[in-house]
């Protein structure tokens, strides 16, 4: 379904950028002349070019590491979904990250490809009131914590028996990646909605539906030129109302919360939002465009992650018996807490190395040029042209970390010992970047949601650990499902089954 879906809308797409983009590179003048220019690992010549863009639809990859093994330290330029970014990596990687948001901007990139002013409005696009809100929501981790536990029982009696199979001899199998991003969507709806709404069929199909429209509805709005979308989204908006039509049933929501106290609101995503949107008569399509944004940019991430972390888990049954026995030196019988879970150092590293080794995207921090901005190299990135960061290839890179092929998941555990950092050491956490470490982007625009999808990763693994013994099905004998790789991402198998027996041990109730 997804890939009929890309195959239909990336050709246009793609075609329409080459145009416009062949059009704004061909300028010239004498300063140009004199400009360093950025060698393209492919060529970009008017004609191939079209060509490479498909080429770095499906290879990306390898289109990226060739920049990257040709260009270390440097920067080089590759197509990437009808843009010709510049990718930097090296020292650069720093002086992208400290760039002035007016000259480089990361919100212009997330409004472009979400057409976030037309589809949500100036709240998100401009004033950016979602960034707040998951600082409030980080600031109350320890409050949602005991929401999400709660939710976790639930979440998996519901999806285990939707998407598992009970076998003869006792192990429950189950496909993986669809049954994770389930209950994560459920978990992700109980800090987001709250209860009992996160349970409903109604608000989940809506929340469903509603993001999903927001995400095809800003693809399409990208193929036409940037003075017609909007009239596009009203003729649009015609024939496809999914969007409209999950605002006005949160609408009503939103009035039963208006109506209360701000103390007796519910303790959700959805009310540090509305705490947020201080107008006198808020417009619900912005709470609601707030709320989808950060519902999409939450699901698919830490479910990616998650996924990542349980094949690792499940073909190295040797560290899962490690992390147990740290689960039961920190926590002893008791049932775990927001606070032992942040004692938990060597299930840090192994959620950090799993990033390493399969973060999800291959480019980090990506921004839009809104003034022309020069490196200490010389280059020039031009006002409407995009530059990113390598992601992968300097975690895969053996001059950058040791056995780098390898998943050593105690590696940055020993490193802060190495080091004689101390246990409260955050140099190697898994939720710091830096310019080795890319996972969460770098500077100020690394992911503010890092707390939150670590907390719920983490206590996934731990509910998993105590919970049940996990297993490969015998036909994967013993291997790693492999993971997939397209348009710039890792994702983890999407076919691949894990068996799961519930263990005599905590229980966690
Ligand atoms: C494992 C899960 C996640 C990963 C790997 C991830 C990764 C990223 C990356 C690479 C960036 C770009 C940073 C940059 O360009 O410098 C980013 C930005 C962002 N992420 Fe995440 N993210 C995850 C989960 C989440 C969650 C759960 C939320 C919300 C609750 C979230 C909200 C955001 C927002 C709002 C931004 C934009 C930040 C800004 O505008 O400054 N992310 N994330």
């Amino acid at each position: 379904m997804l890939f009929e879906a890309l195959v239909l809308v990336i050709p246009p797409a793609l075609l329409y950028s080459w145009y416009t983009s062949a059009s704004t590179n061909a300028s010239s003048g004498e300063a140009e002349e004199h400009e360093v220019k950025v060698e393209s690992v492919v060529s970009d010549a008017f004609g191939i070019s079209i060509l490479n863009q498909i080429r770095g639809l499906i290879w990306n990859d390898s289109i990226m590491q060739k920049g990257y093994d040709q260009h270390k330290n440097g920067m080089f330029r590759m197509p990437f979904l009808g843009q010709w970014p510049t990718v930097v990596s090296g020292e650069y990687i720093r002086e992208l990250a400290r760039a002035p948001d007016d000259h480089l901007n990361f919100q212009a990139t997330l409004n472009d490809f979400m057409q976030l002013e037309i589809l949500v409005g100036k709240s998100v696009s401009q004033d950016m009131i979602h960034l707040p809100v998951i600082r409030a929501l980080t600031r109350q981790l320890p409050t949602f914590y005991p929401e999400v536990v709660d939710e976790t029982q639930y979440a998996f009696t519901t999806y285990f028996e939707k998407h598992g199979k009970l076998q003869k001899d006792g192990w429950t199998s189950v496909k993986a990646f669809d049954t994770f991003m389930a209950i994560i969507k459920q978990l992700n709806a109980r800090t987001f909605i709250g209860l009992p709404l996160c349970r409903e069929e109604k608000w989940e199909k809506a929340i469903d539906k509603g993001g999903a429209n927001l995400t095809w509805r800003a693809l399409f709005l990208r193929m036409f030129p940037e003075d017609r979308r909007a009239g596009v989204n009203e003729y649009v908006k015609r024939f496809s109302h999914v969007l409209e039509d999950c605002i006005e049933l949160l609408t009503s929501v939103l009035e039963q919360r208006r109506a209360m106290r701000e103390e007796e609101r519910p303790n959700d995503l959805l009310t540090l939002i509305m705490s947020r949107v201080t107008d006198e008569e808020p417009d619900p399509r912005t709470i609601v465009g707030t709320y989808l944004v950060l519902d999409q940019v939450a699901q698919a991430t830490t479910s990616i992650t998650f996924v990542h972390a349980l094949y690792y888990l499940v073909a190295y049954p040797e560290y899962a018996d490690v992390l147990r026995e740290e689960i039961q030196e920190v926590n002893g019988d008791s049932t775990i807490s927001f606070t032992s879970l942040g004692e938990l150092r060597k299930l840090d590293s192994f959620l950090r190395e799993t990033q390493r080794l399969s973060g999800f995207s291959d480019f980090s921090m990506n921004r839009l040029a809104l003034q022309d901005f020069t490196f200490s190299n010389g280059v020039t990135i031009h006002k409407g042209e995009f530059v990113t960061a390598v992601g992968n290839s300097v975690h895969h890179d053996p001059e950058v970390y040791q056995d780098a092929k390898e998943f050593k998941p105690w590696r940055s555990y020993d490193q802060t010992n190495a080091e004689g950092l101390g246990k409260d050491s955050k140099k190697y956490a898994a939720v710091t970047p830096s310019e080795t470490f890319l996972a969460w982007g770098l500077g100020k625009h690394a992911c503010p949601g890092r707390w939150y999808a670590s907390m719920l990763v983490k206590h996934l693994v731990v509910y998993i650990l105590l919970q049940y013994d996990i297993k490969l099905p015998d036909s994967a004998k013993g291997k790693r499902p492999a993971d997939l790789r397209m348009v710039g991402t890792i994702l983890p198998n999407t076919r691949a089954s894990v068996l799961f027996k519930r263990r005599q041990g905590v229980d966690w109730d």
